[in-house]
């Protein structure tokens, strides 16, 4: 990091010190460093797809097959990898702000889950899970190879992954938490997201105006559309600039992976 985000750094730490309540949004960016391709490439598309193909129900109506195709490379992907030290740190502060720190994702990676993180909003779904758009069936099929068009164990439809597409509703009770964790902070980071998709997005203005005015901290590479609300900017890596925040509040973190 430069010697001008040391200062920033510093500030940073005393806010998370004084911190009663913190919420987290992330997104891909986050997960960048374990080998996780973020999704806004320069070229506006997600591994040579169009977003309307991969991530829309009418994608998936139209060829289910492709939509399969793509989330089964990325499920395959995640076998590969690992939490980097940036969740690591977000496990820690979890576990000393005990019962009064809540992250908020957008990724469905299950990278958080495997760091530690408990009080865990996926807000988009999770990869791993599939559900049956007949019967309901929800089900954790892990990071098995599936087959190519995979069918309810219940009912015999097609099934789906459990991702919250594009032009669909998060699930209510989900998002009813996301708002409240952002409705009671002190303190809101948000973390590797370009901060365009909303409602996620939303919650960083909620945080802002809510009764204790939270304090945000924005954690990327760049600014992005969160920047012009956010108090501080860290800019640089996630698994870089979170781990040096646990060290100036004296976290040691706990960076072994479960195989
Ligand atoms: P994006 O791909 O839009 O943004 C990734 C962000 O991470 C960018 O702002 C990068 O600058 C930042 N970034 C990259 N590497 C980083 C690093 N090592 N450390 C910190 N920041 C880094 O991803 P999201 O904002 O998560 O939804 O996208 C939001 C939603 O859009 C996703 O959940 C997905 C997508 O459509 C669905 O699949 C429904
Ligand atoms: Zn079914």
């Amino acid at each position: 990091m430069s010697p001008m985000n040391q200062e920033l750094l510093d500030q940073a730490a005393e806010w998370t010190r004084a911190a009663d309540r913190i919420a987290v949004l992330t997104g891909a960016g986050v997960s960048a460093e374990s080998g996780v391709p973020t999704f806004r490439a320069s070229d506006g598309l997600w591994e040579g797809h169009r977003i309307e193909e991969v991530a829309t129900p009418f994608g998936f109506a139209e060829n289910p097959e492709l939509v399969w195709n793509f989330y089964k490379l990325r499920r395959a992907n995640l076998r590969k990898v690992r939490p980097n030290p940036g969740h690591h740190a977000l496990a820690k502060l979890e576990s000393e702000w005990d019962g009064r720190f809540t992250l908020i994702t957008q990724n469905v990676d299950g990278l958080h889950r495997a760091a530690g993180n408990a009080n865990l909003l996926e807000l988009h779904g999770n990869i791993r899970r599939t559900r049956c758009p007949n019967c309901g069936d929800l089900r954790d099929q892990g990071l098995t190879e599936l087959p190519a068009l995979p069918e309810c164990q219940l009912c015999g439809s097609m099934i789906r992954p459990d991702i919250v597409w594009f032009g669909e509703m998060l699930d209510p009770e989900v998002w009813t938490s996301a708002e409240e964790a952002a409705d009671q902070c002190d303190l809101f980071f948000v973390v590797g997201t370009s901060a365009v998709v909303y409602p996620a997005a939303g919650l960083i203005s909620l945080a802002k105006s809510n009764s204790q005015r939270a304090k945000v901290i924005e954690v990327n590479m760049t600014e992005t559309e969160a920047s012009r609300q956010a108090d501080i900017g860290l800019y640089g890596p996630s698994g870089e600039v979170l781990p040096a925040l646990c060290e100036r509040l004296g976290l040691t973190l706990n960076l072994v992976n479960p195989d």
